[in-house]
Parts: structure tokens; C-alpha cells; sequence
């Protein structure tokens, strides 16, 4: 991963002066939204608020392009002179991510089409077909010109390709992704034997003869083979993934900058397919995008999950966070604004988990066009604003704790397991209740791990997970034989791991494995259960009191299950509803390690509780934290930085010993360190 090249150019500034890295810190700039003479007022003002790193040019295609194959440039040369001019560098796009009119209306079959045959229109963005020869050889063809113009600016150090892949466009259901469809298909599968076999097409009379019967997965009147609707979500991922691989080698082929695409967090699910996992071996840094859900009271836990699981894409090195909001949205059903404080602590969220530079969408609120009620750095109000104050603080917050820079994070001994074909298979129609989500089983564990302030790392399970003491398992609905296999030998050396409901039911066509569930997980957790128990909505099953370190009167949603142990101890049984009498928690000691399972959906405080217990088993040491209080560790061998940020309305008072990098200069050094109410603290150990 090459983030730390960005981030020492940006230490070295324009003069190429010896320096140590500093934090990325700036946002989207759309200069062409704008008169000339604004430019120049952005300019001063990223100088005053310490910006060092602008993204431009995402969605210039129609200005730079304005007809096929003429560029425009002189706009754009003098956009990136005036940045130069004052120091600050460029995250240049090559501005593939939103077509021209001009582009759309010559070629209309490069347009996506629905499910359910709808042709999509033009007018927003990202109106393409991946598949479409006539959009890839466009893309090109601009990433080339955009390249050759401005590999040797000196503005440039990093590149941008696209913008959020697949964001709007995807899965797209037309005959040119049918016919790459099919040659995917032929490339995976060799025969139709094996096709028909992996998709067990003997049900429902889907027997296939001929390759050119298959088509997408479009709207059927039924439930359309779920093996078909995994194998699209397989093959959009990486038909994009040919998109983006092109402009990337283009970028290698003519430039010498790392390269990246901004990725979307969480919402990579069945309806948004791409493999970040896979997308990740391909770039030279990982960046992501990050907008809080206003309404959830926990959303701040929500950041911090995706901030883990961005690291895990990373490989634990250094990322970037290319877009988040300095207060509202525009999309959300409300559009909540951020309260006093909340713009740093969500920044400094990021960067205690790995980030290394903290961009937003955008630098200036537009005016006009669908975005012109999303905040900015500068917003409608100008300088004269909460925001624009707050986000120079953060500039300043930034550059006092720079020493981070590069740094890892340390201290996460958990891995939380996320594999993509796992949460694809795992959000198919059809399954035994729409409330089980693996994205959300996903988050209560973490979050449980987040109020006891053990740091946790989102993995694959094809990552090396040797060093753990815990692996937790959430919903892994499709798990390969090798995963289960490694999964076993890192217990039998004296792993622990948890495994939760609805975990290795299905391999990766989508069979099950019978014989009992948890069907791969069977053995190393010593449980075999005959039937899902799912609850009504809203409802709750009872378990019985006093196991696994639970306070009395836990209660599962959203499942249960029928069945028996063959071996585990029974740590907690469901005493309600159809599952009672049956295990509802158990732990099954295997080689030198243990193996939990856990047959329902907890809420806190009780699966806080059992993940406490399971945690001290497996050496760890949770912390007595207040609620919506945070800590995180960076390190580099020598030093320590400890984050605590504060995101309760109590002020806080931990016993860390250090200087407090963002404390007043006549109080830095600190036996104990005091935290405000919505504050943040970065205390620098040695
Ligand atoms: C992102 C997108 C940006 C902007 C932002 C608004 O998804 O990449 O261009 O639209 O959302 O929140």
C-alpha cells in the first residue's frame, strides 16, 4: 500500500523541502461549479484552513470531452497551476464516473437496464453499463488523455479513478451484460454439466442446453435460481472490477503516482456487488467513503466498524478517507446536522483507526444541482459559520498530531469475519427470516467488542488469523471446505472463536451441507441442529439464567433453533417458544482452543456481557468504559498514541499517562487524562 507516499509528498509541500509526513486533510473540489474568481477565494481559504489535498475533476467528463475525442484542458490546467501556485496537491480523477449527454445519446445501449428490463436514463451520473464496449473504450480513451496531460504535474501525487463503483448502475440486466454473463459463466464452470450441477437446476425444471438460454437473473414471477442470482453478484463485481482495472493499468502504464478508487464501506451487499476484498489486491491504496446514518443514535460505533473493516482492505497499513460529510447529507429521509464536536470526533474516529488523511464531500456547498443542501467544508453561509470554524480546528488538530502518520494500529487481538460471498449468499430471497442480516449480527458483535474498548479487525477468512485470541464468526451463511478447515486448525492450535446462527449452512454454490446444522461448523463446535426456530417479528425467546457470564434475564431476537449438543458444553438453553429445552449457547473445547456458539441474535447488555467472558477466556482485558466512550491504540514500536474520543454528554477521566497532543500547551503532560464532554484526547505514550 502506498498511502504513506501521498502523505510524506504532502509533508515535503510543493518545494520538495525535507519533511515528515503529514495527514491528508481537504475534500472534493468542483471548481467548474463556479466562476473563475471563486477559485481564487478557495485557494486562500484551503491555505487558512491547512488543506493540503483536493480531488478534482470527478465529474468533469462533459467539460473536458465536449464532444468525442476533442478535449478541453485549459480550465483545468489553470485549476491545477493555482493549487500548485499555493501549495496544495491534487487527488486527480480521470472522470469516467459520470458520461456526458452527448456520450448517452450516441450510444444508448450503453445505458443500464433493471431487473425488470427498465432502460435507466441520463441526466444524473454514472448512466453506463460496465459491460458496454462503448463505454469501457470512452473511459479509456479519457484516462489516456487526462494522463498524458498531467502525469509530470507537480500538483498530482496521487490518482483517482472513477468514483464509487457502482454506486448507482449496478447489477445492470441488458444483452450486452448477458452475453458477458455468459462468457463469465463459461470461464468458471468449462461445461454446462457443471453449470447445471452447481446450480442445481434439476429443481424447478432449470436444466440448461444450451449456454445461449442463460441470461441474468431478470424479474421472474417467482424466486429465480439462487445460485444464478450469487453467480451475478460474482460476475458484476468483477465486470466492473475489468473497468477499473483498465483505467488503472493506463494510469501504471503512463504515470508514476499510486492509484486508487474510492470504496463505499458497508454497502458492498447483494443489491451493490463489488468485492472490495478483491478490489483491494488491486490498488495501490485503499480509500473509502463514510457517511453517518443521522438517525442512529449509535452511529459513531457504525463509523468505527467501517473504519476496521477499511483497515482490513488496507492489509492493517494506512488508508485514507477520501469522502464523509462535515455535518448533513442530502439523501436521508432527514438530513441531520452534525452537533458541536461531532466533525472532529468523527474524523479522529477514522484516523485512530488507520487513517492517515480526512477528505470530505466537498470543499465548497454548491450552489445548484441535487447536492446544493449537502454541507461542505465551506458552506452556503460562508466563513462566518460553526462548520467552516470547526473544520479549521480540525485542520489545526490535524497538524498536532502528525506524528501519527504512518503509524499502525495496534492492540486488536479480535478478527471479526466478513467474506463477501458469505454476505451476498446470505441476503438471497428465501431464506428463514428477513430479519436475520449479516451486516447486523455483524455490528451488534462489534459493537459489543466497542463498549469494552477491545480494538477488533474485520477480516477474510482467507486472511492468516494466527495471531488473534478470538475470531468471531457472524452469520458466515457460505463458507468454503478451506475456510472451515482453517478456521479448525486455528482452534486446534489454541484459537478461540465464536460462531454465530446461520453460520456454515451453505458452500459456495449455495448447497447445503446436511446432516445437521451448523453444517461446517458442526464438528468444531460439537452441536447438531435439526431446525431453525425464527421469531416473529419483534418477538423475544427467553434463555436460561446465570450462564457465560450473563446477568439474568437475557433474551434472543430474531432466531432460535431446535437441536442438541453432541459434545459442547451447554453454557445456556432457550427456555421459551419452540426452541426451549434446545442449546442456545455452548462452548466445545477442541485441540488447545475453545469454540463457542451462539444460536440467536443477543443484544446488549448481555451479548456485551458474554463477549466480556468469552474475551477473558481467551486472555483478553476488557476496559470499564463509560458508554460512547472510545479507545484506540496506534503505535510504532516506541511510541503510543492513544485516542479516546468522547461521544457522551459526561466528561471522562481515564488513567492513561502521557502528553495529550491536543490538550493546551501549559497542560499537555498528564498522569491521568481528562476528557470534555464530546471531546477528544490523543495522548502520546513512550
Ligand atoms: C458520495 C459521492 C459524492 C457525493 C456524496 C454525497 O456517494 O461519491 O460524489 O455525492 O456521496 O454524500
Amino acid at each position: 500500500m502506498r498511502m504513506n507516499e501521498v502523505t510524506a509528498a504532502l509533508g515535503r509541500g510543493p518545494a520538495g523541502d525535507p519533511g515528515a509526513p503529514v495527514f491528508a486533510f481537504g475534500g472534493d473540489y468542483n471548481p467548474e461549479q463556479w466562476p473563475e474568481e471563486v477559485w481564487h477565494q478557495d485557494v486562500a481559504l484551503m491555505c487558512e484552513a491547512g488543506v493540503n489535498l483536493v480531488s478534482v475533476g470527478i465529474f468533469s467528463w462533459a467539460l473536458i470531452e465536449r464532444e468525442e475525442g476533442v478535449y478541453t484542458f485549459d480550465w483545468l490546467d489553470r485549476v491545477l497551476d493555482l493549487l500548485h501556485e499555493n501549495g496544495i496537491f491534487v487527488d486527480l480523477a480521470d472522470a469516467t464516473a459520470s458520461p456526458p449527454p452527448w456520450f448517452s445519446h450516441r450510444y444508448p445501449e450503453s445505458l443500464p437496464v433493471t431487473a425488470d428490463g427498465v432502460r435507466l436514463g441520463y441526466g444524473s451520473r454514472q448512466a453506463f453499463c460496465a459491460s458496454s464496449a462503448d463505454y469501457r473504450r470512452a473511459a479509456a480513451s479519457l484516462t489516456r488523455a487526462i494522463v498524458e496531460r498531467y502525469a509530470e504535474h507537480p500538483a498530482v501525487v496521487m490518482w483517482h479513478v472513477h468514483n464509487e463503483y457502482g454506486c448507482h448502475n449496478q447489477p445492470c440486466y441488458c444483452d450486452a451484460s448477458a452475453a458477458a454473463f455468459r462468457r463469465w459463466l463459461r470461464e468458471r464452470y468449462e461445461t454446462l454439466d457443471a453449470l447445471n450441477a452447481a446450480w442445481a437446476t434439476a429443481f424447478w425444471s432449470q436444466h440448461y442446453t444450451d449456454w445461449a438460454q442463460i441470461t441474468p437473473p431478470r424479474r421472474s414471477g417467482a424466486q429465480i435460481n439462487p445460485t444464478q442470482q450469487l453467480d451475478f453478484a460474482r460476475f458484476s463485481s468483477d465486470e466492473l472490477l475489468e473497468c477499473c482495472r483498465a483505467e488503472v493499468a493506463i494510469i501504471h502504464e503512463l504515470a508514476s503516482q499510486p492509484v486508487t478508487t474510492n470504496f463505499m464501506g458497508f454497502n458492498m451487499g447483494l443489491n451493490q456487488p463489488v468485492d472490495y476484498w478483491r478490489w483491494a489486491d488491486e490498488l495501490d491504496l485503499i480509500s473509502n467513503d463514510h457517511y453517518l446514518a443521522a438517525e442512529d443514535e449509535r452511529n459513531f460505533q457504525e463509523l468505527a466498524m467501517t473504519a476496521d473493516l477499511t483497515r482490513g482492505w488496507a492489509g492493517g497499513e494506512p488508508w485514507l478517507l477520501m469522502e464523509h460529510s462535515t455535518s448533513a447529507v442530502n439523501w436521508q429521509p432527514r438530513n441531520l446536522a452534525k452537533a458541536p464536536g461531532e466533525l472532529l470526533r468523527n474524523s479522529l474516529q477514522h484516523a485512530a483507526r488507520g487513517a492517515d488523511g480526512i477528505l470530505f464531500f466537498q470543499w465548497r456547498q454548491s450552489a445548484a444541482g441535487a447536492e446544493k443542501f449537502h454541507s461542505a467544508l465551506v458552506p452556503h453561509a460562508g466563513t462566518d459559520s460553526a462548520v467552516w470554524r470547526e473544520a479549521v480546528e480540525l485542520g489545526h488538530a490535524l497538524q498536532s498530531i502528525r506524528e501519527v502518520v504512518g503509524s499502525p494500529v495496534v492492540d486488536a487481538r479480535v478478527a471479526i469475519l466478513h467474506d463477501t460471498d458469505a454476505r451476498w449468499a446470505s441476503e438471497i430471497d428465501s431464506h428463514p427470516s428477513v430479519d436475520a442480516s449479516n451486516r447486523a449480527e455483524t455490528r451488534r458483535w462489534h459493537d459489543a467488542f466497542y463498549r469494552l474498548g477491545i480494538s477488533t479487525d474485520i477480516r477474510r477468512s482467507t486472511d492468516e488469523l494466527g495471531g488473534y485470541a478470538l475470531v468471531v464468526v457472524p452469520m458466515q451463511y457460505l463458507v468454503t471446505d478451506a475456510a472451515a478447515e482453517r478456521l479448525r486448525a486455528y482452534v486446534d492450535a489454541g484459537g478461540h472463536v465464536v460462531v454465530t446462527y446461520f453460520s456454515g449452512i451453505v458452500d459456495e454454490n449455495d448447497r447445503v451441507r446436511t446432516g445437521g446444522y451448523p453444517g461446517a461448523f458442526r464438528e468444531l463446535l460439537g452441536v447438531r441442529m435439526e431446525q431453525f426456530v425464527p421469531l416473529r417479528a419483534g418477538g423475544t425467546v427467553s434463555l436460561s439464567d446465570g450462564a457465560a457470564g450473563m446477568s439474568d434475564g437475557a433474551t434472543g431476537i430474531i432466531w432460535s433453533e431446535q437441536g442438541r449438543s453432541t459434545g459442547a458444553q451447554v453454557l445456556a438453553t432457550f427456555t421459551s417458544g419452540v426452541a426451549a429445552g434446545s442449546p442456545a449457547i455452548t462452548r466445545n473445547d477442541v485441540g488447545d482452543g475453545r469454540a463457542y456458539y451462539v444460536a440467536t441474535a443477543l443484544q446488549h447488555p448481555h451479548l456485551t456481557e458474554l463477549a466480556a467472558s468469552i474475551a477473558r477466556e481467551a486472555g483478553l482485558e476488557p476496559l470499564e468504559l463509560p458508554d460512547g466512550v472510545e479507545v484506540t491504540r496506534r503505535g510504532d514500536g516506541e511510541r503510543t498514541w492513544t485516542f479516546v474520543i468522547n461521544h457522551s454528554d459526561q466528561a471522562v477521566e481515564l488513567p492513561i499517562a502521557g502528553i495529550d497532543l491536543l490538550g493546551a500547551a501549559d497542560a499537555r503532560a498528564t498522569e491521568a487524562v481528562r476528557v470534555a464532554q464530546g471531546g477528544v484526547a490523543v495522548v502520546r505514550s513512550s
